[in-house]
């Protein structure tokens, strides 16, 4: 570097058209640690930035493409305005998402890790109150979506099922709607119907997020499936654009891999690999969007064959409750992700998914317990990542996003160093 460094930061900040705050996000730093970076060389605070960060920022700036990629989003407004739904800060479909724009929420997560992991605390949404209307079971979408709304400061009303709710005395989504939103600040709506959440939205001005209606959609899962992918990828060693996805089980009723191989589809050449029962596979619908984009899609009943090469395998439950005339009782043994076919047919560097509940009953054959041990089961940490990424939707949908950095202070108590028995040391950012 032949000029200062204090120069060299303020040249890249300047031709990114970045602000200090967005800068410091974008090359994944503390504010604080750039902003003593920026300091003239000789007082006492100045620091001067690590090589890989002089090296990056060189790379950056230097490269046209990147340039633009890093430079674009700052110049377009902010995030909730780019993947708004019909011109509201609300989140129904992963359709409306771009890979900048989801890379640009997962750097939102990033810094919510801290928190996520209660090492920090933050109030930015102090006084908001989220309404959590869940029409169909659930727990960890229910709570991970209270927790993270929690653990920024808010507070969170729950309802829980159609017969403890007006809806069973016939009120309709609209009214329902529009009474909510005279309580709360943000809705997140579970549904048994394809659509209906939509209803609710339109139904109101605040936002709105899908937690999952019907066989359709559940954006949030997906968004926390890519995000672990990435970060398990990461420690891997090993990039998203090239890889191969197996998914396996109800791929025409679960709703998050609906949802999960769109979004996937916004990366370049992956191969997927669908492996389902017959009679239920993919929709096509599904399958002509994800091809769009020139991915390679092979489906098989074969699990064997589907383990082959893949990078992650994500298995699913049998979604019975949507079933309309299926015969199907559970999976047959054939299809279950044991220990004994991964270690046979999988890579050693795999990734096993999972968005949970695992039908853990005698003869359903959902994905094995013999597993548990294995380290390529990522259940767990992809459940944890539930937070972070739940939270970053909320603090973009509700405009936060910027006072999240400075808003942070040490907790006062004393959590477990891991949390579950099993837990070992957290692989992902620190
Ligand atoms: C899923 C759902 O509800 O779609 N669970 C979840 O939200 N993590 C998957 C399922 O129920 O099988």
């Amino acid at each position: 570097m032949s000029v200062s460094q204090q120069v060299f930061l303020r040249d890249a900040m300047r031709r990114l058209n970045l602000t200090r705050d967005v800068f410091a996000a974008r090359i994944g730093v503390k504010r604080r640690a750039l902003d003593t970076w920026l300091l003239p060389e000789g007082s006492q605070e100045a620091r001067n930035m690590p090589e890989v960060v002089s090296r990056f920022v060189t790379e950056i700036v230097e490269n046209e493409a990147l340039l633009q990629k890093y430079a674009q989003s700052a110049q377009s407004g902010p995030l909730r305005d780019r993947i708004s739904y019909n011109g509201k800060h609300q989140l129904l479909s992963v359709d409306q998402f771009s890979r900048e724009s989801v890379e640009e929420l997962f750097r939102i997560a990033d810094q919510m890790q801290p928190i996520a992991r209660r090492q920090k605390v933050s109030r930015v949404l102090e006084g908001a109150v989220l309404g959590n209307l869940f029409f169909e079971a659930s727990t960890r979408t229910r709570v991970s979506f209270g927790a993270a709304f929690c653990r920024l400061g808010g507070s969170v009303c729950d309802t829980t099922g159609f017969t403890f709710s007006s809806m069973a005395k016939g009120e309709s989504i609209y009214d329902t709607s529009r009474v909510m939103s005279g309580y709360v600040d943000a809705l997140v709506i579970r549904h048994p119907e394809q659509g209906s959440v939509a209803e609710f939205a339109e139904a109101t001005n605040i936002p709105v997020i899908n937690g999952g209606d019907g066989a359709g959609e559940h954006p949030s899962q997906a968004l926390l499936d890519l995000y672990t992918i990435l970060t398990e990828f990461s420690r891997l060693g090993k990039l998203l654009d090239g890889a191969h996805i197996a998914m396996v089980g109800d791929l025409k009723y679960g709703r998050t891999v609906h949802s999960l191989i769109k979004l996937l589809a916004l990366y370049r050449d992956l191969k997927f690999t669908l492996v389902a029962p017959k009679g239920l596979e993919m929709p096509d619908y599904i399958l002509e969007q994800a091809g769009k984009r020139g991915h390679v899609i092979e489906q098989t009943s074969s699990l064997a064959e589907g383990l082959a090469g893949a990078d992650v395998v994500y298995a699913t439950r049998v979604q019975k409750e949507r079933f309309a005339d299926e015969q199907l009782e559970g999976y047959t043994a054939d299809f279950q992700v044991n220990k004994a076919i991964v270690d046979r047919y999988g890579r050693s560097d795999a990734i096993i998914m999972h968005p949970l509940p695992r039908d853990s009953r005698e003869g359903a054959h959902d994905l094995s317990v013999d597993l548990n041990h294995d380290p390529r089961l990522a259940i767990f940490r992809q459940a944890d990542n539930g937070i972070p990424v739940r939270m970053a939707i909320f603090a973009v949908l509700l405009g936060v996003e910027g006072l999240v950095q400075h808003s942070l202070r040490d907790v006062t108590w004393n959590p477990p160093s891991h949390i579950g028995p099993d837990d070992s040391v957290f692989h992902g950012i620190d």
